[in-house]
């Protein structure tokens, strides 16, 4: 027998309630459960005037409520409580029903249930969901891999949910099959580390070069965010900077303490990404920035060394050199996303996922983190070029980045000079000059290797594999 609910989310911490409530807000039926029934009624005491809710207590009354196929969205911790939950219910389940994985979940661990529950005819849908709280209540992008069919059934009640688009497109689309989404969900986290980064070297240069206060750090912010650069992180930063802390008086940012968390997705990125062999430098600079700001002893041990004296800018020469941060905050990101879009198209190769890397732009335009004016050129640069190898291979892009360099050189340059720490400025930086030399040292590099282990090489004038006999008469033979 089967029950009405179109949908249930099982796992109503507040990230699978307000989940459950958009859903209900869009004239769904709920089926709701937890592991302690408490949060269940709570929900439905709080917010059942908002849909049609119904409440159960246990595994066996969840699935009796839902329809067929049943949909369960689950939204609990990534991990072994994702395996656990799948355990329990799969047994109860039917041929053609939907699991629905709406967790930071590793995309292997998606690979593997999907490959487990398929075989046992139930489809599995690894979901990326972005856009914390108030974008699973109001509308969040949403990244679902899986089956195709299981988006024929599912797709219709996401796009209903997702946020919008400023164009009404709604940000979610069919990603790829198995941990497609969760994949492109892990990318999205390690280009939204490496925003977070950048804007903060953005706030230190701002502060330690210009010598701005934190609130008129929050005004240049602004003024940004109407521009090329407009986005829920640098909105969401003006905020942070303007805001006073009501205990001391303080600038909120000066008191908090300077050690960065993190729960994982964007070090996947990065560990990914040396897996996939893509250089994505700017994502591991901020995986990295995080990681330093942590280690409080050693910075402590470190306070005595040695650094520049600061000189500070008068308010003209602050002026102009905010406008030049700007450009160099701009440039870092094309390359930030350049690296970010190339471990998509990696990944998509490696697992057969079939990626449409201008749909990820656009489905990224609203609801997530990253959320950007921007997204709408990288979907841009896709449909003209479908097949674009790089982003920096978009004219667009390379002419911004040229008229970018200039400021974004001298401000790299002043960091360096002034002893501001700006990682993920200069990694963006390396990695811009490391694609348009002419030479690299790499030449160098593997004729070490040949030399100390006989790794062979390949040369610029002819084809094959070469070794020379290093010591002995220097002879070169080919392998
Ligand atoms: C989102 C966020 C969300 C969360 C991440 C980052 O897209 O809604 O990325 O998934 O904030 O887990 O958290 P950390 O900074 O703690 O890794």
């Amino acid at each position: 027998m089967s029950g009405t609910a179109q949908i249930g989310v099982t796992g109503l911490a507040v990230m699978g309630r307000n989940l459950a409530r958009n859903f209900a807000r869009h004239g769904y039926t709920v089926a709701l459960h937890n592991r302690t029934a408490a949060r269940t009624h709570e929900l439905v005491e709080e917010f059942g005037e908002e849909g049609i809710f119904v409440p159960t207590e246990s595994p066996e009354e969840f699935v009796a409520a839902l329809e067929r196929p049943r949909r369960l969205v689950v939204m609990v911790k990534a991990g072994d409580a994702t395996d656990a939950v799948i355990q329990e219910f799969a047994p109860l389940l039917e041929d053609g029903d939907v699991i629905i994985d709406g967790g930071n979940a590793h995309f292997e661990d998606t690979r593997r249930r999907e490959k487990e529950l398929r075989e046992r005819g139930i489809h599995f849908v690894g979901t990326g969901i972005s856009g914390g709280e108030e974008g699973a209540l109001h509308g969040p992008s949403i990244m679902p891999g899986g089956s195709a069919e299981s988006y024929e059934s599912l797709g219709p009640m996401l796009e209903k949910i997702a946020a919008k688009a400023k164009d009404g497109a709604p940000c979610v689309t069919h990603i790829g099959p198995d941990g497609a989404g969760h994949f492109v969900k892990m990318t999205h986290n390690g280009i939204e580390y490496a925003d977070m980064q950048l804007i903060g070297e953005a706030y230190q240069l701002l502060r330690d070069v210009a010598g701005y206060s934190p609130a008129q750090i929050a005004d240049v912010f602004r003024t940004w965010n109407t521009g090329r650069l407009d986005s829920y992180l640098i909105e969401i930063t003006a905020e942070v900077l303007s805001h006073v802390d009501a205990a001391t008086g303080k600038p909120f940012v000066d008191v908090v303490l300077d050690q960065a968390e993190q729960k994982g997705t964007g070090r996947w990125t990065v560990q990914i990404a040396l897996d996939l062999g893509v250089p994505v430098s700017g994502i591991a600079e901020a995986v990295f920035a995080r990681s330093v700001s942590g280690h409080a002893d050693l910075r402590e041990a470190s306070r005595h060394l040695a650094g520049p004296t600061a000189k500070p800018l008068g308010d003209d020469e602050a002026a102009a050199f905010a406008d030049q941060v700007e450009q160099a905050l701009y440039a870092s990101k094309i390359v930030s996303y350049t690296q970010g879009f190339h471990e998509l198209a990696a990944g998509s190769r490696q697992y057969d996922w079939n990626i449409d890397l201008g749909r990820i732009a656009a489905i990224w335009r609203g609801g997530c983190i990253i959320r950007a004016a921007f997204l709408d050129r990288i979907t841009g640069a896709y449909e003209a070029q479908p097949q674009l190898p790089s982003l920096l291979a978009d004219k667009g892009f390379a002419d911004e980045i040229a008229a970018a360099q200039d400021d974004w050189r001298a401000v790299t340059a002043t960091a360096v000079l002034q002893g501001v720490p700006t990682p993920g400025f200069t990694a963006a930086l390396a990695y811009y000059d490391s694609l348009r030399a002419a030479r690299l040292p790499a030449a160098l590099t593997q004729g070490q290797r040949d030399y100390f282990g006989a790794h062979t090489y390949r040369r610029t004038d002819r084809d094959g594999t070469f070794h020379t006999l290093w010591g002995g008469d220097k002879t070169e033979i080919e392998s």
